[in-house]
């Protein structure tokens, strides 16, 4: 499902959601988290960001404020939305507060409704699709985009964990001639993202420069950010996002 926080689709009662932004807001939770930040505090608006890290450091919290807006680190926040930014030595142990353009928006909207939230990208694909399936509920991808425009490689990394739970359930189901399984419902646009996955799987890089966003952060000298955001599979954690009195929280 394409989306933004403000359309909150209903399909998502009682599922388990897998969230993705891979370029980058989601890749940079990812990687924080595998790196050892205690918790991330996605925020929808940066006065919100601003607030909270403020009232976290004043109860001896140690938090790192960060945002990004249009792809540009927001003024006077000290940190950006690269994952390249969070090195074990920087994050290790801090609070993350973190409020991107799409990312943390579609993750607040998608943990009003749904049962589970998950935090998906490529680096952690195939630990979320083996997550996802423990949870034993639907599985919905909710595919920030941009501005509420479809995007390739959110769809690209939702296919990918689709393509790791049709490899796990039912690894006949890509064969021609194969009677697919009831115990694997897909709905089209799954069905239409595990082939895009197929095209894309050997270069998950190559997506990007094909990506209207990917082509937008190249252009702002940000290829080394694409380059660890296309790797795949590279870290097992899987965060999941928790509601803590007035806001969320995402630990591994
Ligand atoms: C977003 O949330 O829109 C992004 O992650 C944008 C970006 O920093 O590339």
């Amino acid at each position: 499902l394409p989306t933004a926080e403000s359309i909150v689709p209903a399909e998502l009662a009682g599922c388990t959601a897998v969230v993705f932004d891979v370029l980058r807001a989601t890749s940079t939770i990812v990687t924080a988290l595998a790196h050892g930040c205690r918790r991330v505090v996605p925020v929808v608006d940066a006065s919100g960001a601003r607030e909270l890290a403020g009232r976290l450091a004043g109860e001896n919290t140690p938090v790192l404020l960060a945002g990004e807006r249009g792809g540009q680190k927001i003024p006077g926040f000290p940190y950006g939305n690269s994952p390249l930014e969070y090195p074990p030595e920087v994050v290790g142990g801090k609070v993350l507060v973190l409020t991107t353009s799409n990312g943390t928006r579609a993750l607040n909207g998608a943990a009003k409704e749904a049962h589970t939230v998950l935090v998906g990208s490529l680096l952690n694909a195939r630990a979320v699709a083996q997550k996802a399936c423990r949870l034993g509920r639907d599985i919905t991808m909710v595919c920030a985009g941009t501005q509420g425009q479809f995007s390739l490689e959110d769809t690209l990394a939702a296919g990918m964990v689709v393509l790791e739970i049709v490899e796990m359930l039912d690894p006949g189901w890509l064969c021609s001639n194969h009677q697919p399984s009831s115990s694997l419902d897909l709905a089209d646009f799954a069905v239409a993202a595990l082939h895009l996955a197929r095209t894309y799987r050997d270069n998950t890089r190559r997506a990007f420069d094909h990506s209207r966003h990917g082509r937008r952060l190249l252009n702002m000298g940000l290829a080394a950010d694409l380059d660890w955001c296309a790797s795949l599979n590279t870290f097992q954690v899987v965060p999941v996002v928790k509601k803590e009195s007035s806001y969320l929280i995402i630990e591994k």
